[in-house]
């Protein structure tokens, strides 16, 4: 596989992975949201000035045990409200994060004490739900790791976080959180690829290791393909859940807000590398590099699954169905009369308010939710996209499943990338009590009308 050591802007760098975990049992941990200068393009390029979580990009890797209470401090240094979100994990309400809906946005210089337990294991992300698209764009958001007691038996478990910024020729932030263009096309799509805040994430490994790669893409727009090279992979889990079997794979999707773990055995031989590649356009971006020395083990079988979380049963033949349908955006356009605040309005007056698209011809949120479901219901929604745009669905709260068209149940996911024309229906259990948002991770969308809630009681 030809592949370009370009970076997007030039050069490409060199620097080991800063070691960042941290102990849950540290009692009094705070997440500091603040502005920071870090070095995130290649050398030959100034520092950038970035909004960050302690200083870092992403923010510190949390690890914790299955069944651990996490207790953090969110002290805001930005000169903003800001929040954070445990995005994927299974949590009461009032630890959502959401501003104006399960906490008050939490104002400059004050703090906030997030509680809960850890109850799946698994790759789970954090970021603020406040101003999102500019605060993750300028680099607010890090990764929370769930371990299961008996973890599968790898030699190596990494962390590979995707982001993709928008970066002047200086390397700063581009300003552009409200582009028209992006608020009505794909969203903010980048010009700057980077592995945990790196131009070039260089890993090392033997010939025959066994490695465990959590795949986390924190990009507010850009849905990456990723092709492996020297490594032969299985797919053990998408959103932090693990699948029944684990699924053989050269080629990864993975869209903004989601997660794929594999369990990966280098096959490259020592004196080679591993490459985890970005398939653009314009050639195949290595976004990790894995450099193979040493012994080489013995071929493995294929892996076993990881251990499931417990999930509910879903009971499909006495579940609700509620329709979503997605319409707006470049080339298709809202359909006439589309809702906001309570207001019809023509196209022209929506875009006047930053509003492109609808959920069920209401762009934003609505006073009363798109499903009011009673605990212990199983709700199924298909969700239609009649726009010319994928959108990545990500409902807070619980996973779901995806009903195929043969009836049968796809794995358990938080985020599902839904193709222009395709529908695609979600069930979950509404086990849960509380408001939850379910909206669309590409955040230009969000912002711009692709917004609804749940609630559970
Ligand atoms: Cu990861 Cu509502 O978000
Ligand atoms: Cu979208």
């Amino acid at each position: 596989m030809p592949v370009s050591r370009r970076a997007f802007l030039a050069g490409a760098a060199s620097l080991p992975l800063a070691a960042r975990a941290v102990s849950a049992s540290d009692p009094a941990l705070t997440l500091t949201a603040a502005p920071a200068r870090l070095q995130i393009a290649p050398p030959d390029y100034p520092a950038t000035d970035v909004w960050a979580y302690d200083a870092q990009v992403p923010g510190r890797m949390l690890r914790y045990r299955q069944g651990d209470e996490v207790q953090l401090r969110l002290a805001n240094g930005l000169d903003q409200p800001t929040t954070i979100h445990w995005h994927g994990l299974r949590l009461p309400n009032a630890m959502d994060g959401v501003p104006g809906m399960t906490q008050p946005a939490v104002a400059p210089g004050d703090s906030f004490d997030y509680r809960f337990t850890a109850r799946d294991a698994g790759t789970f992300w954090y970021h603020p739900h406040a101003n999102s698209t500019e605060q993750i764009s300028r680099g607010l958001a890090g990764v929370l790791v769930v371990d299961d007691a008996k973890g599968p038996d790898v030699d190596a478990d990494e962390v590979i976080v995707l982001d993709d910024w928008r970066m002047t020729q200086e390397a700063q932030i581009h300003a552009s959180f409200d582009d028209w263009h992006d608020l009505s096309h794909a969203g903010r799509l980048g010009n700057y690829i980077t592995a945990n805040g790196l131009p070039d994430l260089r890993l090392t490994a033997a010939p025959g290791d066994r490695l465990r790669l959590r795949l986390v893409n924190t990009a507010t727009a850009r849905i990456f393909r990723l092709r492996l090279s020297g490594l032969r992979a299985w797919i053990a889990a998408l959103d932090g859940m693990p699948l029944a079997q684990p699924q053989e794979a050269d080629e990864v999707m993975i869209a903004p807000a989601q997660r794929v773990d594999l369990l990966a055995d280098v096959t490259a031989k020592a004196g080679e590398e591993a490459v985890i590649g970005s398939v653009e356009r314009d050639g195949t971006y290595a976004t990790a590099v894995i450099a193979v020395s040493g012994a080489g083990g013995a071929t493995r079988p294929a892996p076993a699954p990881l251990a499931p979380n417990h999930m509910s049963d879903l009971s499909l033949d006495t579940a609700r169905a509620v329709a979503l349908k997605m319409e707006g955006g470049a080339m298709r356009g809202l359909p006439d009369g589309a809702v906001w605040e309570g207001t019809r309005m023509d196209m022209r007056e929506l875009a006047e308010m930053g509003q492109f698209w609808a959920f069920n011809g209401v762009a934003g949120m609505t006073d009363d939710p798109l499903v009011d479901a009673a605990l212990g219901e199983t709700v199924r929604i298909p969700i239609t996209n009649a726009t010319a745009f994928p959108h990545a669905m990500h409902l807070h709260g619980t996973h779901f499943r995806e009903v195929l068209a043969d009836g049968t149940l796809g794995p358990w996911r938080d985020t599902l990338l839904v193709m222009p024309d395709q529908t695609r229906e979600i069930a979950f259990a509404a086990e849960n009590p509380g408001d939850w948002m379910f909206h669309c991770h590409m955040l230009s969308h969000q912002k711009s009308g692709m917004m609804n809630w749940i609630r559970v009681t």
